[in-house]
């Protein structure tokens, strides 16, 4: 993909600064923005490059497989969509649009509570593609049964509880270029709006009470696995396995919430150490390459997750971009495998990584 006959956008970094030149000030502002002086959202990125790779030679990398078991199956990747609201806000197709290009690349997408597409019609308008469905709990529980019942209704694999955002982080950037006229399907009962809507507006029917016990409730009472989303600490991922989750997401939710917390690669290991033998750690947080996504597998994650670039591919070609975007990062992944010398992805261990001198 180009842009008015200038060079191929090669990287996802390219994609980020044409984005950064090309989609609207809300739009922008919304997607780049992370909370308070954005320490952690530039740590996020800063975490994966002080980790240096410690490749092996002469082990025969000639075919290579960088399938990963989740939640006991397997899938031909390690590389999922985060879940991101307001789709609708970088380009009309929105969720549509990302979901089509999940199932091009065999990647599994998140849908977002909040999202711009009603997890029926996303259903209804690309069934191929493997779906995960992430919950935002509402105070209103009647609500929030009914959407996670219409999840696993509509074919949604696992539920993705996501337990960072009780309140709003204090996002600056969306203050200042006024976000607004944000939308979403399917949530009318729980959310009437009555104008232009702000992340603020929607945040209001989230329940800042949810304890470790409605986890409990939803591992009981939902047939999908659940995934606990946000969790940064071993003494939490300890929590999540006492109460019964499938697996945990090591994520500061992009550096959005609570500003200064640690970042997905430095939280990682802990959490590993801590339950990774019984429960599929994932992570994300500033994935953008290849040798990112090995380093997350090499400290012990099963797959990670990306926020940010699946939407700049998404506002600057719809499907066709975040394929792209997807395609570009799969690539990645599959040289870095080559290169480090563990060519099923299953060969990546901690011996590979190191503090990097560096950093
Ligand atoms: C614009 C935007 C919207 C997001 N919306 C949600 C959401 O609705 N639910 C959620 O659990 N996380 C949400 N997140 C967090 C992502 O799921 C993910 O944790 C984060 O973006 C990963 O970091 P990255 O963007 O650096 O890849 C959002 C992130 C962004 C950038």
């Amino acid at each position: 993909m180009s842009f008015d006959g200038s060079p191929p956008l090669v990287s996802l970094a390219d994609y980020e600064r044409v984005a950064t030149e090309r989609l609207g000030e809300q739009a922008a502002s919304y997607i780049f923005g992370g909370a308070g002086e954005e320490i952690t959202l530039r740590d996020n990125f800063a975490a994966w490059r002080r980790l240096a790779l410690l490749p092996r030679m002469l082990v025969g990398v000639g075919r290579r497989d960088p399938s990963v078991e989740l939640l006991g199956v397997r899938r031909p990747h390690p590389v999922l969509i985060a879940p991101t609201a307001f789709q609708r806000l970088t380009h009309p197709e929105a969720d549509v649009a990302t979901a089509r290009a999940a199932a091009a690349t065999s990647t599994i997408m998140c849908l977002s509570t909040l999202a711009s597409t009603s997890p029926s019609a996303l259903a209804d308008a690309v069934p191929e593609a493997t779906r995960w469905f992430q919950l935002y709990v509402f105070a209103d529980r009647g609500v929030t049964r009914e959407v996670v019942a219409g999840a696993a209704e509509h074919g949604y694999e696992a539920l993705v509880v996501t337990v960072d955002r009780p309140v709003l982080g204090v996002r600056e950037r969306e203050l200042s270029s006024q976000v607004r006229s944000l939308t979403v399907e399917g949530l009318t009962d729980a959310f009437k709006s009555t104008g232009p809507a702000t992340p603020a507006d929607f945040t209001a029917v989230i329940d800042p009470d949810l304890n470790w016990s409605d986890i409990e409730r939803f591992v009981a009472e939902s047939p999908l696995p659940v995934l606990v989303k946000g969790i940064l600490t071993a003494a939490d991922a300890r929590l999540a396995l006492e109460h019964g989750a499938a697996g945990v997401i090591v994520s500061n939710h992009g550096g959005r919430q609570l500003d200064t917390v640690l970042s997905g690669a430095d939280a990682l290991p802990a959490v590993v150490d801590a339950v990774g033998d019984q429960l599929d750690v994932l992570v994300d947080g500033g994935i953008r390459r290849g040798t990112d996504v090995i380093k997350a597998l090499a400290l012990g994650a099963r797959a990670v997750l990306v926020g940010r670039p699946i939407l700049w591919g998404l506002g600057l070609g719809g499907a066709e971009g975040v394929q792209r975007v997807l395609e570009l990062l799969l690539a990645e992944v599959d040289n870095a495998l080559a290169l480090v010398g563990a060519p099923r992805a299953g060969d990546l261990d901690r011996t590979m990584v190191a503090r990097a001198p560096w950093g």
